[in-house]
Protein backbone atom coordinates (compact mmCIF):
# COMPACT_ATOMS: atom_id res chain seq x y z
CA UNK A 1 0.00 0.00 0.00
CA UNK A 2 1.46 3.41 -1.16
CA UNK A 3 2.10 6.02 1.20
CA UNK A 4 -0.99 8.66 1.98
CA UNK A 5 -0.04 12.36 0.24
CA UNK A 6 -1.27 16.16 0.71
CA UNK A 7 -2.90 15.99 -2.38
CA UNK A 8 -4.91 12.52 -1.48
CA UNK A 9 -5.56 14.49 1.96
CA UNK A 10 -6.84 17.37 0.31
CA UNK A 11 -9.20 15.42 -2.19
CA UNK A 12 -10.73 13.96 1.29
CA UNK A 13 -12.41 17.14 1.81
CA UNK A 14 -13.73 17.63 -1.73
CA UNK A 15 -15.44 14.18 -1.28
CA UNK A 16 -16.53 15.38 2.14
CA UNK A 17 -14.47 12.15 4.04
CA UNK A 18 -13.26 12.78 7.35
CA UNK A 19 -9.58 13.36 8.30
CA UNK A 20 -8.54 11.48 11.43
CA UNK A 21 -5.12 12.39 12.81
CA UNK A 22 -3.57 11.66 15.98
CA UNK A 23 0.17 12.36 17.18
CA UNK A 24 2.31 9.64 17.37
CA UNK A 25 6.42 9.85 19.09
CA UNK A 26 7.48 5.87 18.79
CA UNK A 27 7.96 2.93 16.83
CA UNK A 28 5.71 0.75 18.14
CA UNK A 29 2.56 3.12 18.55
CA UNK A 30 3.30 4.32 14.80
CA UNK A 31 3.02 0.99 13.65
CA UNK A 32 -0.32 0.39 15.39
CA UNK A 33 -1.97 3.06 14.68
CA UNK A 34 -0.55 2.97 10.70
CA UNK A 35 -2.12 -0.55 10.78
CA UNK A 36 -5.09 0.44 12.11
CA UNK A 37 -5.96 2.94 9.21
CA UNK A 38 -4.56 6.32 10.96
CA UNK A 39 -4.23 8.31 7.40
CA UNK A 40 -1.82 11.45 8.80
CA UNK A 41 0.25 11.56 11.87
CA UNK A 42 1.90 14.84 13.38
CA UNK A 43 4.91 14.09 15.50
CA UNK A 44 3.76 17.44 17.67
CA UNK A 45 6.08 19.33 19.82
CA UNK A 46 3.65 18.58 22.40
CA UNK A 47 5.95 15.33 22.98
CA UNK A 48 7.88 18.19 25.23
CA UNK A 49 4.80 17.89 27.89
CA UNK A 50 3.77 13.73 27.42
CA UNK A 51 6.66 12.57 26.48
CA UNK A 52 9.24 14.65 28.37
CA UNK A 53 7.33 15.83 31.22
CA UNK A 54 7.84 19.53 30.73
CA UNK A 55 4.87 21.65 31.52
CA UNK A 56 4.91 23.66 27.65
CA UNK A 57 6.30 22.70 24.63
CA UNK A 58 8.99 25.18 24.23
CA UNK A 59 11.87 23.11 25.80
CA UNK A 60 11.53 20.98 22.77
CA UNK A 61 14.49 21.50 20.00
CA UNK A 62 14.77 20.26 16.26
CA UNK A 63 16.62 16.96 16.97
CA UNK A 64 13.72 16.07 19.01
CA UNK A 65 11.42 15.93 16.76
CA UNK A 66 14.09 14.44 13.89
CA UNK A 67 14.85 11.71 16.33
CA UNK A 68 10.91 10.99 17.00
CA UNK A 69 10.27 11.14 13.34
CA UNK A 70 12.70 8.74 12.31
CA UNK A 71 10.92 6.61 14.86
CA UNK A 72 7.77 7.28 14.03
CA UNK A 73 8.77 6.51 10.19
CA UNK A 74 9.85 3.09 11.00
CA UNK A 75 6.66 1.67 12.24
CA UNK A 76 4.39 3.94 10.07
CA UNK A 77 4.28 2.48 6.56
CA UNK A 78 1.47 4.05 5.03
CA UNK A 79 -0.01 7.28 6.89
CA UNK A 80 1.46 10.89 5.73
CA UNK A 81 4.09 11.86 8.50
CA UNK A 82 4.54 15.36 9.05
CA UNK A 83 6.78 16.49 11.95
CA UNK A 84 6.35 19.79 13.95
CA UNK A 85 8.65 22.85 13.75
CA UNK A 86 9.47 23.72 17.05
CA UNK A 87 9.92 26.89 18.83
CA UNK A 88 12.46 28.90 17.48
CA UNK A 89 12.85 27.02 14.47
CA UNK A 90 10.59 29.36 12.38
CA UNK A 91 10.42 32.59 13.90
CA UNK A 92 14.14 34.46 12.78
CA UNK A 93 13.74 34.97 8.98
CA UNK A 94 12.17 32.66 5.73
CA UNK A 95 15.81 31.69 5.31
CA UNK A 96 16.48 30.38 8.27
CA UNK A 97 13.11 28.78 7.91
CA UNK A 98 13.76 27.29 4.94
CA UNK A 99 17.46 25.63 6.45
CA UNK A 100 15.52 23.92 9.17
CA UNK A 101 12.63 22.45 7.66
CA UNK A 102 15.09 21.15 4.84
CA UNK A 103 16.78 20.07 7.55
CA UNK A 104 14.19 17.98 9.20
CA UNK A 105 12.79 17.01 5.94
CA UNK A 106 15.83 15.28 5.05
CA UNK A 107 17.22 13.95 8.47
CA UNK A 108 13.83 12.61 9.68
CA UNK A 109 12.28 11.63 6.80
CA UNK A 110 8.89 13.22 7.27
CA UNK A 111 6.71 14.50 4.47
CA UNK A 112 5.93 17.40 5.72
CA UNK A 113 6.00 20.11 8.47
CA UNK A 114 3.81 21.85 10.56
CA UNK A 115 4.04 25.11 12.02
CA UNK A 116 2.12 27.45 14.29
CA UNK A 117 0.82 30.44 13.07
CA UNK A 118 -1.06 32.45 10.42
CA UNK A 119 -0.45 35.87 8.27
CA UNK A 120 3.06 36.11 10.25
CA UNK A 121 4.46 32.80 8.74
CA UNK A 122 2.50 33.07 5.26
CA UNK A 123 5.97 34.02 3.57
CA UNK A 124 7.71 31.55 4.93
CA UNK A 125 4.66 28.71 4.55
CA UNK A 126 4.55 29.92 0.51
CA UNK A 127 9.03 29.66 0.61
CA UNK A 128 8.50 26.64 1.60
CA UNK A 129 5.93 25.18 -0.65
CA UNK A 130 7.24 26.69 -3.68
CA UNK A 131 10.83 24.54 -2.30
CA UNK A 132 8.92 21.46 -2.30
CA UNK A 133 7.79 20.95 1.17
CA UNK A 134 4.24 20.82 2.21
CA UNK A 135 2.85 22.62 5.07
CA UNK A 136 -0.04 22.26 7.41
CA UNK A 137 -0.84 25.51 9.31
CA UNK A 138 -1.86 25.77 13.04
CA UNK A 139 -3.84 28.41 14.27
CA UNK A 140 -6.29 29.38 17.29
CA UNK A 141 -4.71 28.68 19.85
CA UNK A 142 -0.72 28.02 19.60
CA UNK A 143 0.90 26.34 22.62
CA UNK A 144 4.49 27.86 21.16
CA UNK A 145 2.89 30.96 22.15
CA UNK A 146 1.96 30.20 26.09
CA UNK A 147 3.69 33.27 27.46
CA UNK A 148 1.78 35.86 25.13
CA UNK A 149 -1.95 34.11 25.93
CA UNK A 150 -1.46 33.45 29.03
CA UNK A 151 -2.27 29.86 29.24
CA UNK A 152 -3.79 26.90 27.02
CA UNK A 153 -7.44 29.53 26.46
CA UNK A 154 -10.11 29.44 23.58
CA UNK A 155 -9.15 31.35 20.83
CA UNK A 156 -11.10 33.44 18.83
CA UNK A 157 -14.07 34.64 21.14
CA UNK A 158 -13.97 38.40 19.98
CA UNK A 159 -14.17 40.01 17.28
CA UNK A 160 -11.36 41.22 16.65
CA UNK A 161 -9.94 38.12 17.44
CA UNK A 162 -11.76 36.14 15.38
CA UNK A 163 -11.60 38.39 12.25
CA UNK A 164 -7.61 37.86 13.26
CA UNK A 165 -8.12 33.84 12.33
CA UNK A 166 -10.45 34.21 9.35
CA UNK A 167 -7.27 36.42 7.67
CA UNK A 168 -4.94 34.21 9.38
CA UNK A 169 -6.55 31.33 7.43
CA UNK A 170 -6.93 33.06 4.41
CA UNK A 171 -3.12 33.65 4.33
CA UNK A 172 -1.96 29.86 4.81
CA UNK A 173 -4.02 28.75 2.15
CA UNK A 174 -3.06 31.14 -0.10
CA UNK A 175 0.58 30.45 0.79
CA UNK A 176 -0.44 27.21 -0.58
CA UNK A 177 -0.70 25.00 3.01
CA UNK A 178 -2.17 21.69 2.22
CA UNK A 179 -4.26 21.49 5.42
CA UNK A 180 -4.48 23.71 8.27
CA UNK A 181 -5.18 23.38 12.07
CA UNK A 182 -7.67 24.98 14.31
CA UNK A 183 -6.94 24.49 18.17
CA UNK A 184 -9.16 25.74 20.49
CA UNK A 185 -11.40 27.48 18.30
CA UNK A 186 -15.30 28.18 19.35
CA UNK A 187 -17.33 25.57 17.23
CA UNK A 188 -19.43 28.26 15.06
CA UNK A 189 -16.27 29.71 13.80
CA UNK A 190 -14.53 26.49 12.80
CA UNK A 191 -17.54 25.74 11.13
CA UNK A 192 -17.16 29.30 9.12
CA UNK A 193 -13.40 28.89 7.97
CA UNK A 194 -13.96 25.19 7.05
CA UNK A 195 -16.45 26.43 4.88
CA UNK A 196 -14.48 29.27 3.72
CA UNK A 197 -11.11 27.56 3.35
CA UNK A 198 -10.70 24.92 -0.05
CA UNK A 199 -8.21 22.91 2.11
CA UNK A 200 -8.80 20.72 5.08
CA UNK A 201 -9.25 22.08 8.43
CA UNK A 202 -8.05 19.66 11.19
CA UNK A 203 -9.29 20.49 14.43
CA UNK A 204 -8.70 20.13 17.92
CA UNK A 205 -10.86 21.43 20.56
CA UNK A 206 -12.63 23.02 17.36
CA UNK A 207 -15.89 21.54 17.46
CA UNK A 208 -17.42 18.84 15.10
CA UNK A 209 -17.83 20.98 11.96
CA UNK A 210 -13.95 20.67 10.63
CA UNK A 211 -13.11 18.37 7.82
CA UNK A 212 -10.94 16.28 10.23
CA UNK A 213 -10.13 15.90 13.71
CA UNK A 214 -6.32 15.53 15.53
CA UNK A 215 -5.64 14.60 18.84
CA UNK A 216 -2.73 13.35 21.09
CA UNK A 217 -2.44 9.48 21.36
CA UNK A 218 -1.40 9.92 24.90
CA UNK A 219 -4.57 11.87 26.01
CA UNK A 220 -6.99 9.71 24.14
CA UNK A 221 -5.35 6.33 25.11
CA UNK A 222 -5.39 7.19 28.85
CA UNK A 223 -1.74 7.86 29.00
CA UNK A 224 -1.07 11.11 30.32
CA UNK A 225 -1.48 11.57 33.90
CA UNK A 226 -1.16 15.16 35.05
CA UNK A 227 -4.22 16.64 33.34
CA UNK A 228 -6.71 15.35 30.69
CA UNK A 229 -7.82 18.44 28.52
CA UNK A 230 -11.57 19.27 28.05
CA UNK A 231 -11.42 18.77 24.34
CA UNK A 232 -10.18 14.98 24.22
CA UNK A 233 -11.56 11.84 24.63
CA UNK A 234 -10.97 8.71 26.39
CA UNK A 235 -11.11 5.88 24.35
CA UNK A 236 -8.81 3.47 26.39
CA UNK A 237 -7.29 3.53 29.67
CA UNK A 238 -3.80 2.17 28.87
CA UNK A 239 -2.59 4.27 32.04
CA UNK A 240 -4.53 2.02 34.86
CA UNK A 241 -3.68 -1.23 32.95
CA UNK A 242 -0.42 -0.72 32.74
CA UNK A 243 -0.42 0.34 36.27
CA UNK A 244 -2.38 -3.16 37.01
CA UNK A 245 0.13 -4.93 34.50
CA UNK A 246 3.44 -3.40 36.21
CA UNK A 247 1.42 -4.40 40.17
CA UNK A 248 1.01 -8.31 39.23
CA UNK A 249 4.73 -8.19 37.67
CA UNK A 250 6.12 -6.90 41.42
CA UNK A 251 3.82 -9.35 43.02
CA UNK A 252 5.21 -12.39 40.77
CA UNK A 253 8.98 -11.55 40.81
CA UNK A 254 8.62 -10.92 44.75
CA UNK A 255 6.95 -14.43 45.63
CA UNK A 256 9.58 -15.93 42.74
CA UNK A 257 6.10 -17.22 40.63
CA UNK A 258 8.38 -15.13 37.63
CA UNK A 259 10.60 -15.83 36.03
CA UNK A 260 9.76 -20.02 35.63
CA UNK A 261 11.45 -22.54 33.41
CA UNK A 262 9.42 -21.24 30.67
CA UNK A 263 11.09 -17.97 30.29
CA UNK A 264 15.08 -19.74 30.44
CA UNK A 265 17.34 -21.16 28.35
CA UNK A 266 18.07 -25.01 28.98
CA UNK A 267 21.42 -26.57 29.32
CA UNK A 268 23.43 -29.51 30.00
CA UNK A 269 22.38 -31.11 33.26
CA UNK A 270 25.66 -32.78 33.61
CA UNK A 271 27.73 -29.69 32.87
CA UNK A 272 26.13 -28.09 35.78
CA UNK A 273 26.68 -31.25 37.93
CA UNK A 274 30.72 -31.14 37.03
CA UNK A 275 30.79 -27.18 37.88
CA UNK A 276 28.64 -27.92 41.15
CA UNK A 277 31.19 -30.73 41.76
CA UNK A 278 34.07 -28.51 41.00
CA UNK A 279 33.21 -26.00 42.72
CA UNK A 280 32.52 -27.90 46.12
CA UNK A 281 36.21 -30.22 45.70
CA UNK A 282 38.21 -26.68 44.70
CA UNK A 283 39.78 -24.73 47.65
CA UNK A 284 40.03 -21.05 48.32
CA UNK A 285 43.43 -20.46 46.92
CA UNK A 286 44.46 -18.26 49.45
CA UNK A 287 43.21 -20.51 51.74
CA UNK A 288 45.61 -23.18 50.64
CA UNK A 289 48.79 -21.32 50.96
CA UNK A 290 47.74 -20.32 54.17
CA UNK A 291 47.35 -24.05 55.54
O1 LIG B 1 2.11 19.33 18.92
C1 LIG B 1 1.00 18.81 18.74
O2 LIG B 1 0.75 17.67 19.10
C2 LIG B 1 -0.01 19.63 18.10
C3 LIG B 1 -1.42 19.12 18.08
C4 LIG B 1 -2.02 19.27 19.42
C5 LIG B 1 -2.21 19.76 17.02
O3 LIG B 1 0.29 20.67 17.62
Amino acid sequence: MSRVTPDQIRQMKSRGERIPMLTAYDYPTASILDSAGVPMLLVGDTLGMVVQGNDSTLPVTIEDIIYHTRAVLRGAKHALVVADMPFGSFQVSVEETMRNAARMMKESGAQAVKLEGGVRVAASVRALVEAGIPVMGHIGLTPQSVNVTGGFKVQGKTERSARALLADAAALEAAGAFAIVLELVPAELSRLLTERLSVPTIGIGAGPSCDGEVQVIYDVMGLFPDFTPRHTKRYADLGAAMRAGVETYLREVRERSFPTEAQSAPIDASLIERLRAESSTTKDPVESEDA
